[in-house]
């Protein structure tokens, strides 16, 4: 197998990290969740557990050099060896692409349109823009998930080192100048943008719901792309002698970093154009545009940048949630790497149409189901669509669980005096001791306590209870 070289390990797994949990979902949840409170749950989140687990994973594949399933049977002792089947987690990654390839063409079509018929001047254009595309052009939605399918395909067949490593040698740094002049246009809004900066961190306590933890601590797993495979199949081509610990935490920091600058600089703009921030989905896609528009030329160029960095952001992820299964098949199936990539690729495209389908008029209650939720105080109908499903499955439930499988294997399965020998070297006595803490007591914890609430266990009543 090919490797890696030590920048290009770093900026894939980045671009793997970097994705459209951070532009594109990070803010309308902090949106929906209100604010501080949640932004501060995630951060927490991400410094004690997300990061560690990061280092486990990468440990498993580095040291596993393989497949996520050989990996897993690989270090685990010589009794355990069903701990393979943990390998299969690699899996999700297709399931993820379902939707999230769907979206990524949402964004092609945006860029489409901003160049062809300029933005959305107002907001009631821009709501019907979004809600045409996924509820009513079903074609339209095909031909833009058809062409994100060919690139993260054409992506993944080149390779390690000529298709993955060349696109985020390329991609990645263009993201970061894009969002960072972006962050700095922001700033000339003053008004907005320190309302912006209190939005985002001055923790309203009282806006802090269970359903908001969970989604913190789902989102902290999703945006670090753990629990998945994807880094653990990256490790496998990790450079000898390069340091874990060092890629794990700059692989953190960018992916905060990036976060947060989103988050602030969009919000800068709502604010400064008096747009509420609890938009849901379409927030990128409805208001954004709208604001975009009132700044004239320099709106438009932005709005063209801003969804180029998103563009860049989601395939960079994709190809890394291919790999893993395109990895699996060509070590047990013993497929070409064209055959495993067109099996990989074309189970999520096919589930895919039927994910974009989902959200189409007249074709939702039959790929969704009703159920009732309550808003405003009242009891509404509502259809939970196949895309609903599969992004909350993965998020609430999926990544975690691999998580918590990550945590226990590497914190009390293998070979312990190997880990401490690597790791100890890696990142000192005093790091590793902390990170063993958290990996061994924190993570697993936490990551309890979300199937707990998942489970109706613990209820918004108790932690509303906890912090009063
Ligand atoms: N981390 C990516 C994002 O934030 C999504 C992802 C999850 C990618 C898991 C790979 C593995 O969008």
């Amino acid at each position: 197998m090919n490797k890696f070289s030590r920048i290009g390990f770093i900026l894939a797994a980045a671009g793997s990290a970097v994705g459209l949990g951070n532009i594109w979902k990070f803010p309308y949840i902090t949106g929906e969740y209100g604010g501080g409170a949640f932004v501060l749950v995630y951060l927490i989140t991400i410094a004690f557990i997300g990061f560690s687990v990061l280092v486990a994973e990468m440990y498993i594949g580095s040291r596993g050099a393989s497949d996520g399933v050989t990996s897993f049977e690989t270090l685990a002792p010589p009794k355990q060896k069903s701990w393979k089947h943990a390998g299969f987690m690699g899996f999700t990654g297709l399931i993820i692409m379902t939707f999230y390839s769907v979206v990524i063409g949402w964004i092609f079509h945006n860029i489409y349109t901003t160049i062809v018929y300029g933005l959305p001047t107002d907001i009631h254009t821009a709501k019907a823009n979004f809600d045409t595309l996924i509820s009513a052009q079903p074609f339209t939605q095909l031909l833009w998930h058809t062409l994100a399918t060919a690139i993260v395909l054409y992506v993944v067949f080149k390779g390690i080192k000529k298709g993955i490593e060349k696109m985020n040698m390329i991609l990645m740094p263009a993201l970061i100048i894009i969002l960072f002049a972006l962050l700095f246009y922001s700033m000339t809004f003053s008004k907005g943008f320190t309302q912006s900066l209190d939005f985002m961190f001055y923790p309203h306590w009282d806006k802090l719901t269970p359903e908001g933890i969970v989604k913190a601590i789902g989102h902290a797993f999703f945006t670090l792309s753990i629990g998945m495979g994807a880094i653990l199949v990256y490790s496998a081509s990790l450079p000898k002698g390069s340091s874990i610990a060092k890629a794990a935490f700059f692989v953190t920091l960018l992916d905060t970093l990036i976060a947060l600058i989103a988050g602030i600089a969009i919000f800068a703009f709502l604010f400064s154009f008096g747009e509420a921030p609890s938009k849901g989905p379409g927030l990128v896609f409805q208001s954004l545009p709208v604001i975009f528009s009132q700044l004239g030329a320099m709106g438009t160029i932005t709005a063209l940048l801003f969804f180029l960095a998103l563009a860049f952001a989601g395939l960079t992820s994709s190809v890394s949630l291919v790999e893993p299964t395109v990895e699996y098949l060509i070590n047990h199936f013993k497929h070409s790497r064209l055959k495993a990539v067109l099996v990989s690729g074309g189970t999520y495209y096919i589930v895919g149409i039927f994910v974009l389908l989902s959200t189409t008029d007249g074709l939702s209650q039959y790929l969704g189901f009703m159920h009732t939720v309550i808003e405003d105080g009242k009891e509404v109908e509502k259809i939970f669509t196949l895309f609903d499903m599969i992004e909350h499955t993965t998020d609430a439930i999926l990544l975690p669980l691999a998580g918590l499988l990550l945590a226990i294997f590497v914190g009390y399965t293998v070979n312990q005096s190997n880990l401490r020998n690597d790791l100890q070297q890696d990142m000192g006595k005093v790091i590793f001791s902390v990170w063993l803490f958290s990996i061994r007591v924190i993570a697993p914890i936490a990551l309890l306590f979300m199937f707990l609430n998942l489970m109706g266990v613990i209820t918004q009543a108790d932690i509303n209870a906890w912090f009063s």
